[in-house]
């Protein structure tokens, strides 16, 4: 067997709009941070049957294993291979609920692949295949933080490393508000966002973002960090509200999640929240609020599931 971990990450500067939707090249730059909490394992194998998809132990027959075979058919021809798989995948994170299921789904895809046929691609290769499963999947082969540049082309979009084994005091609180698959995913999701009339200012922006992004994690600046994360994500959101039809994936618990996090900071509790196309909001802050911050908010939500989060390493072979 050929068990390979990736590791979700969660951008705290977003991608969100494609320059080419099949090869998945996008209009921006994102910068991201990968978890240690949230994982996906996946092996990959050759079978005499036909293609399989198990996911969480249940064969799929429908649109994901759809997706998934025609990401691996993709493979298979740059590759030569003509076997059937037998594809068993386990998300240790919601699937399709904006925790980022997708991004260590198709890094472990994408690296399963590679275990598989020894194929002993370079990591960079490994970006650029993962990035065309799922665009944020190009992050995950990385730990730490790391960039994906927006490159121009195919060989020129990919992520990099930009400090894999970061020292920053630095967690991540996943409020998991409704875990439910979400009704818009995030590739028509981003479709739908280009027709906000904000959509241009969206991408002029994101070269500054990145820059300013990159000083805050190199001068160990968290206040500098939350705040340009929770900006970014906030006009990635509104240009969801004002697209033509407009959407959004907040729900009211969303809203209302939110309003901690003002209320919070009033009190002098350092803490900054970012989300994405999903209505889980996920809370940054330094290990000394990790407690208190947990604390309100399962005081205002009934059994609401938290998960603390810091770094996480890239992909992992596993046997
Ligand atoms: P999320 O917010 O979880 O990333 P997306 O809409 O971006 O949601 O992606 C979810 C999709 O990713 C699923 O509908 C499925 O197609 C795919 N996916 C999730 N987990 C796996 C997995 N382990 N293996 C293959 N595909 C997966
Ligand atoms: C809001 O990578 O899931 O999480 O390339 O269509 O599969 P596809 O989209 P995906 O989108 C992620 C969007 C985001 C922001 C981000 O992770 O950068």
């Amino acid at each position: 067997m050929n068990k390979v971990r990736a590791h979700t990450n969660i951008a705290l500067i977003k991608y969100w709009g494609k320059a080419d939707t099949l090869l998945r090249l996008p209009l921006m730059s994102s910068l991201s941070m990968t978890l240690d909490a949230f994982y996906t394992e996946t092996s990959i194998e050759a079978t005499d049957g036909p293609d399989q998809f198990y996911l969480n132990g249940s064969l799929q027959d429908d649109r994901t294993a759809k997706r998934v075979f025609k990401y691996l058919n993709l493979l298979k021809q740059n590759y030569g291979k003509i076997d059937n798989l037998l594809v068993k995948s386990d998300n240790h994170v919601p699937t399709a609920a904006g925790l980022a299921s997708s991004s260590s789904a198709f890094a472990a895809m994408a690296a399963a692949f590679d275990s598989y046929y020894q194929l002993n691609l370079s990591k960079r290769d490994l970006s650029i295949w993962a990035r065309q499963g799922s665009g944020s999947a190009s992050r995950s082969i990385f730990g730490g933080f790391s960039i994906w540049q927006k490159g121009h082309d195919s060989a020129s979009s990919y992520a990099y490393p930009i400090d894999e084994n970061p020292q920053m005091d630095l967690h991540l609180l996943a409020i998991e508000l409704n875990v439910k698959k979400k009704k818009l995913s995030s590739t028509q999701g981003m479709l739908q966002a280009k027709s906000s009339p904000f959509f241009q200012t969206w991408l002029d922006r994101n070269e500054q973002e990145i820059s300013q992004m990159q000083d805050a994690i190199s001068n160990n600046d968290f206040t500098k960090l939350g705040e340009l994360a929770e900006l970014n994500a906030n006009e990635m959101h509104a240009i969801n509200l004002s697209a033509q039809p407009g959407f959004t994936y907040f729900e009211p618990n969303t809203l209302k999640a939110i309003n901690i996090v003002h209320e919070l900071r009033s009190e002098g509790i350092e803490c900054y929240y970012t989300l994405d196309a999903g209505p889980n909001l996920k809370i940054l802050c330094q290990l000394r609020n990790v407690k208190f911050i947990k604390n309100r908010f399962e005081s205002v939500f009934d059994n609401v599931n938290i998960i603390d989060a810091s770094f996480g390493p890239g992909i992992t072979y596993l046997d």
